[in-house]
């Protein structure tokens, strides 16, 4: 019989404030005969006695290394670089099964520890549709993000210093008040506005105040034609919420910016998807990812407005209560699964994607192995 134990660690990101699990969930896994372990940690949005409360066994921050191998350990982001030996099965999202930088070496973990890795990015529904994401907020985050960028460069400032909002409703109110009341007047246009991202951008957007033509939804159908669009150029704001999957045209490119010279509006534009170590990144002009401290990445044009690109790979934790509840309670029948993991469908495809991945990982760094000891042969 598969014990029917979660054990949730702290997360190590720095001002992650997120939880994979919330106390309402924890609790309904405790009614639903779960045992849940809780590491202690003052980072999360959740206070520890929150958890306590609904029955969970709190333990010290970070020790699920020393957690009994049966135990599943969930958590959100990646864990704290190493090259320790995964024993565990772990559930989080591990972001690296699209050749991200390092990937090979995250899954070389699992390899020598024996671990399992269940992505949370490849739990998904009968139609192929994710279980759970934080897409939404997300989106809904990363315009609001965009929108504070817009209304310090006009003040002449950088934006500096994200903290995280009690409330979409606090959020909302902040940036309006950045904009003298309301955003009206500013025009947006968001790419994969058919998807969660772009539904919770359209929706912020539309909370501050733009008017609905200055709010440009395009998805599969508008960019078919192929990049580089000059419809990028016209707008105050861009927001990238695709979901990328192959090979595709940049959307926008230096050149064309460089070229577009003082006839440019587009000043901020916001990677919700953060696809910049992507070999097929589409927006090929930053190539780092910006951070809560300093939101904002310059691009370095001889002419125009400034423009700066906002990529901050964690947009839902500038809302983590609302963020987690709403993911954890998406994850939920699944997590109720687990002891079926063998036979219930998303947690098989989930292990199959893994298993595809660890071969691949295996491949790739046997031909590195292989490259390095030619290349030491040949010097
Ligand atoms: N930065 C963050 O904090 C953060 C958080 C959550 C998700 N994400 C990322 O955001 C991206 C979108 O996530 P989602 O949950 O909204 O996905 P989704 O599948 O719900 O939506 C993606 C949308 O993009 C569209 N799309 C795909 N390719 C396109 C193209 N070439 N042109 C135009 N539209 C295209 C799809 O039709 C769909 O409507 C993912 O890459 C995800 O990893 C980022």
């Amino acid at each position: 019989m598969v014990p029917k134990i979660f054990w949730l660690r702290c997360e190590t990101k720095k001002l992650e404030r997120r939880s994979a699990l919330t106390p309402s969930t924890a609790g309904q896994l405790i009614k639903d005969g779960f045992t849940v372990f809780v590491e202690r940690d003052q980072q999360r949005i959740f206070d520890d006695e929150e958890f306590e409360r609904v029955g969970c066994s709190l333990v010290d921050n970070n020790t699920w290394p020393s957690a009994s191998l049966d135990i599943p350990i969930i958590g959100l982001k990646e864990l704290a670089t190493s090259d320790e030996p995964l024993p565990h099965t772990h559930i989080y999202f591990g972001h690296c099964y699209k050749g991200q930088a390092g990937w090979s070496s995250v899954l070389s973990r699992f390899k020598r520890g024996g671990g399992t890795l269940y992505d949370l990015e490849s739990f998904t529904d009968a139609t192929g549709r994710r279980v759970a994401a934080f897409g939404f907020h997300a989106g809904f985050a990363g315009a609001a993000v965009g929108a504070l960028a817009l209304a310090s460069q006009r003040e002449g400032r950088r934006l500096a210093n994200l903290e995280p909002y009690a409330s979409e409703v606090a959020m909302v109110a902040n940036v309006r008040a950045a904009f003298g009341g309301s955003g009206k007047g500013a025009k947006a246009l968001v790419i994969g506005a058919l998807g969660r991202c772009g539904c919770g951008a359209v929706d912020f957007l539309r909370k501050i105040g733009l008017d609905e033509g200055d709010i440009l939804k395009w998805d599969v159908g508008e960019t078919v034609k192929g990049g580089p669009f000059e419809e990028l150029l016209h707008v105050d704001i861009f927001i990238n919420c695709i979901s990328l999957s192959s090979a595709i045209p940049p959307f926008l490119t230096r050149d064309q910016l460089e070229a577009a010279g003082a006839h440019r509006r587009l000043s901020v534009v916001v990677d919700v998807s953060c696809d910049a170590t992507n070999p097929f990144n589409p927006l090929p002009i930053y190539d780092v990812i910006t951070t809560f401290p300093e939101p904002t990445v310059p691009v370095d044009l001889p002419q125009g407005p400034p423009l700066s690109v906002v990529s901050i790979d964690h947009l839902p934790s500038l809302l983590p209560r609302e963020a987690s509840e709403q993911f954890s309670s998406d994850l939920l029948l699944t997590l109720k699964e687990f002891p079926r993991r063998d036979t219930a469908r998303v947690w098989t495809d989930a292990k199959k994607m893994f298993d595809d991945k660890m071969a691949e990982a295996a491949a790739e760094l046997a031909g590195r192995w292989y490259g390095a000891s030619k290349s030491r042969m040949t010097v």
